[in-house]
């Protein structure tokens, strides 16, 4: 039994395997409508979500699944003191796959070791993020037919934000990648992440303004300042709006450069980008079901001929 806690976990020839079976699942979603026919996924959510929880139970959905659990962990027995291995012993009993979020780093990998059915870290705390950093591979590779050879910017809150994490633990893996971090002082890239691009040789910069860089990426990931990981209300409202990407900042751009954020934006990308063909975030999304269809089907062992 398989469970996916870091994009790590599959290797890039297993990648390119589910990154194929998601391509296929978008040409010919009728083939796949009752691959899961009988099967239960759990979505058990301890910290807020819209797009992973939607799109993992419409991915169980439309293959012809069924879904039980909780979003958020008030209605939870969580709340009653109910520990995470404990809660995960009973859905084992009641669901085939489990999806967690948790705002605690390393939660569902304590579910992991006590479970008898696949468990998915669907986000734990500022760590990791893994369906999401295969949602940004599908869609790089599917909008940009290859995951080697680019300068990637990531802008925005590089501290706290773990799809940040996960996805550049994730690229480092593919060749000619070089990376661009854009952020204020206070939300840089942790240090293990640069110790860990230094190690392997891998170029990298770290600058504080987006104009500065904007004609040299070939892709853009921008990023939500997180909230709910300050520690004070006055360090949030300082850096919120740090960056706001408009039509003149997308002016400098190269033409064929794509704009990604995992969402939900805030303020950081004015929505007159999102006219602009760059702007591959809403697509983006929609490459999240497909993945998350093609992730279910890999760990329950599924085969549709
Ligand atoms: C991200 C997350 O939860 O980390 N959202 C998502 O899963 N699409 C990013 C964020 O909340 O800013």
């Amino acid at each position: 039994m398989r469970h996916l806690m870091s994009p790590l976990d599959f290797t890039t020839k297993e990648l390119d395997r589910l990154f194929d079976l998601a391509n296929d699942i978008e040409r010919n979603p009728g083939k796949y409508a009752h691959a899961c026919d009988g099967r239960i996924l759990a979505t058990c959510f301890y910290e807020p979500s819209t797009r992973t929880r939607l799109s993992f139970e419409s991915a169980m959905t439309r293959l012809g699944g069924c879904i039980i659990g909780f979003s958020d962990a008030a209605s939870s027995s969580a709340s009653k003191g109910e520990s995470v291995s404990d809660t995960i012993r009973i859905i084992s009993g009641y669901a085939d796959i489990c999806a967690m979020r948790h705002p605690k780093e390393g939660a569902p990998m304590v579910a992991a070791e006590k479970s008898e059915i696949p468990v998915i870290n669907a986000g734990d705390g500022g760590h990791q993020h893994p369906t999401q950093t295969l949602t940004d591979l599908l869609t790089i590779r599917s909008m940009k037919g290859k995951l080697s050879g680019f300068t990637i910017g990531l802008c925005g809150d590089l501290k706290f934000g773990r799809t940040v994490h996960s996805l550049i633990n994730a690229l480092v893996r593919y060749s000619d990648i070089r990376f661009v971090f854009i952020s204020p002082e206070e939300l840089r890239v942790p240090d293990y992440i640069t110790e860990m691009l230094k190690a392997k040789d891998i170029p990298y910069e770290e600058v504080i303004r987006l104009e500065h860089v904007m004609p040299r990426l070939d892709l853009l990931y921008m990023t939500r300042v997180q909230k709910e990981r300050f520690f004070n209300e006055e360090d949030y409202v300082r850096l919120k709006d740090f960056y706001i990407l408009n039509s003149d900042k997308m002016a400098l751009a190269k033409p064929d450069m794509l704009v990604l954020h995992p969402l939900p934006r805030v303020n950081e990308i004015s929505v007159e980008v999102d006219s602009d063909p760059r702007a591959a975030y809403f697509k983006q999304a929609k490459y999240g079901v497909y993945v998350r269809m093609a992730l279910i089907l890999t760990l329950l062992e599924i085969q549709v001929p």
